[in-house]
């Protein structure tokens, strides 16, 4: 498998000239050691390489556009369902087999088959159990709470991370309740929204405060870190799901979408097919510490130890409608200023 990069100047020339005719090949803003075994194996069972491009969402859509029929993408693979929304509203992804994507609940995949979730984590509460008991927990509403002045820390609302936790609050609980709930949650930041998600989790083991909000998997990647420092912060801070008791918590996923201008749309539906079946996705989900998006598949122990959690009713997809509004919100609320 042969794996390219946007740092590569010449790179149409170089795509061009290296792929074989027969080569799958997917644009992902998803890079992890991990994937590329899988996408082996896959040419191992199937006989058809695959090639990868990365680089960043907004930069590999606008490629796939300038592109146009002669791009060399046959799938798209991003992360975050924000990102795979810009992707259908930059008219590039065209409808999948449907029998395929059905083997996944009808929350992860586009109404029209656009793109499908592969891989799925949650956005939870992650906190130190020395200065927060997990009775004082209990929904994303209730950190714009008094009680948490000065103890919550969370990446910056330009991430499109936050800004789809945002958009299903917005979805479930309305504008109003929502602008009310920033305004509270902003006040009770201990700093100004900065770093990645990991970062949050290690200002609160620095005790810089005492709650994050940030992704499953990155608990998973840290807990098994080659840096000592890393599995120590895993080791100390607890999750909690956020919701339980009203209206669940945000899932996210990561989600494959298919080219329109591919001439390969047979041998990249075989590919979407693979990921979805059980067994690879036992794999392709749990060495990347997520969950899987087929009921039938298993998560890696250490996820599966946090229990069953209910998740927000909603089909990602309707996310879409929110996100031009979040982010005019963000911007006028100062969030991270
Ligand atoms: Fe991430």
């Amino acid at each position: 498998m042969k794996i390219l990069s946007l740092f590569m100047v010449t790179l149409s020339l170089f795509l061009a000239g290296c792929q074989s005719d027969d080569s799958l090949v997917i644009y992902t803003d998803r890079h992890y050691a991990t994937d590329d075994a899988v996408y082996d194996a896959f040419t191992e069972e199937t006989g058809i390489p695959v090639e990868i491009l990365s680089a960043s969402a907004d930069e590999l859509i606008q490629r796939i556009q300038s592109e146009g029929e002669n791009t060399p993408a046959d799938l798209l693979f991003l992360t975050d369902i924000g990102r795979l929304e810009r992707a259908v509203d930059a008219d590039i992804l065209t409808a999948m087999d449907a029998d395929i994507v059905e083997a996944v609940p009808s929350a992860y995949y586009h109404p029209d088959y656009y793109y499908t979730g592969v891989t799925k984590r949650a956005r939870v509460l992650v906190y130190h159990p020395d200065r927060v008991s997990a009775s004082e927990l209990s929904t994303y509403e209730a950190l714009a709470d008094e009680s948490w002045r000065g103890r919550i820390v969370l990446r910056s609302s330009q991430n499109v991370y936050n800004q789809s936790l945002f958009a299903s609050l917005i979805a479930l609980n309305g504008e109003p309740a929502f602008d009310t709930w920033l305004n509270g949650l902003q006040a009770n930041l201990a700093r100004r929204p900065s770093g990645n998600d990991r970062d949050q989790a290690k200002a609160v083991y620095a005790g810089e405060a005492d709650v994050a909000i940030m992704n499953t998997y990155y608990m998973g990647k840290m807990a098994f870190s080659d840096d000592p420092f890393e599995r120590a912060v895993a080791e100390e801070l607890a999750v909690f799901f956020p919701n339980q008791e009203t209206t669940g918590t945000h899932v996210n996923v990561t989600g494959l979408g298919l080219v329109k201008a591919s001439p390969k749309q047979a041998e990249a539906s075989q590919l979407i097919a693979y990921l979805l079946s059980p067994n690879v996705q036992n794999v392709f989900a749990s060495t990347n510490f997520e969950y899987p998006v087929v009921d039938a598949a298993d998560t890696h122990p250490y996820i599966a130890a946090w229990g069953r959690f209910s998740e927000q009713p909603i089909n990602l997809s309707v996310l879409g409608d929110w996100y031009q509004t979040v982010s005019i919100k963000v911007d006028e609320s100062g969030f991270d200023q």
